[in-house]
């Protein structure tokens, strides 16, 4: 069994980051610079956003915090959106979700520049990776991709099993493996799928992405399989010092020892989701996407 590193890839490619960044000012560029929109004070989303403006901190971008409280209207936040629609400084910027229930999180989406939709969550930016046109892919899928990747891991003609459908990881994550460049057979199971441990038992390629804690057990993983766990459920803990720690969707101990590969949680999936960002910020600045 190999562990997924992906804190160590996360960090080399923060570094290649950096470096590009460094070689772009020296050669008259503005620095890249994100902006993330954070609504109320969710746990989760300040822990989320801090770390990202830490990570652009790292790799030399600007960043800036648009905070607002959890009373701000649709039409405050629309019009705060369309602001950094048309500040030329902006490369690119993000809303963090969730949203308070009286504000249309699709609208919000929606409203955001294609060119500047660094999370893919723009129709425009799904559509596009859909159909195969150079896009803003969502940071987690990316990730997982980039994973993939860097440990020259055989997918090519692989049964791949995403077990989750939402619109950030499972549908894009299910698109991405069946694309020519991945080359898989995939079956997106969820909520309503006959025979699910069977299903994920015959999965060479397993993708755990259903946010519930260790469900996938010992028994619903093939010997030999690829496991990428992207479950990150924050659970009380009295053994760390934020007071919560990290869960993810397989029961490591169980599944461990039956895979090839297989991502930790944390120090898998996560750090790679956030470099993601880094990556997407770093192509909006560049306007390699669209030119
Ligand atoms: N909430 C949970 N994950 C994400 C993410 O990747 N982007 C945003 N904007 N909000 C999130």
């Amino acid at each position: 069994m190999k562990l997924i590193d992906g804190k160590q890839i996360a960090t080399d490619i923060k570094k290649e980051i950096a470096q590009e960044v460094r070689e772009m000012v020296e050669a008259g560029a503005k620095q890249p610079h994100l902006a993330a929109i954070l609504v109320g004070h969710d746990g989760g989303s300040e822990t989320y956003v801090a770390f990202k403006i830490k990570d652009c901190e790292e790799v030399g971008f600007k960043s800036s915090l648009v905070r607002f409280e959890d009373d701000v209207t649709e039409e405050e936040l629309l019009a705060k959106v369309h602001e950094l629609n048309n500040d030329t400084d902006v490369d690119g910027f993000i809303v963090q979700l969730p949203l308070p229930k009286h504000i249309s999180e699709q609208k919000i989406i929606e409203a955001i520049d294609p060119r500047k939709d660094v999370d893919g969550f723009h129709p425009i930016n799904v559509g596009r990776m859909v159909i195969g046109l150079p896009c803003f892919v969502s940071a987690t899928p990316d990730g997982i991709v980039e994973l993939l990747k860097r440990y020259k891991i055989e997918t090519s003609g692989k049964d791949c099993v995403v077990v989750g459908r939402s619109n950030i990881v499972g549908r894009p994550m299910s698109v991405l493996m069946s694309q020519k460049a991945i080359n898989a057979t995939v079956t997106v199971a969820h909520s309503r799928t006959k025979d699910l441990k069977e299903l994920c038992a015959s999965a060479d390629i397993l993708i755990a992405a259903l946010g519930a804690p260790e469900f996938i057990k010992g028994d619903m993983v093939k010997e030999g399989a690829v496991v990428i766990d992207v479950g990150t459920t924050r659970v009380k803990s009295d053994q760390t010092k934020s007071g919560f720690k990290l869960k993810g969707d397989v029961a490591f101990d169980e599944v461990a020892h039956k895979c090839s590969y297989i991502t930790p949680v944390p120090g898998g999936v996560g750090p790679m989701t956030r470099v993601a960002l880094l990556k997407n910020t770093l192509l909006a600045a560049k306007k390699e996407i669209y030119k």
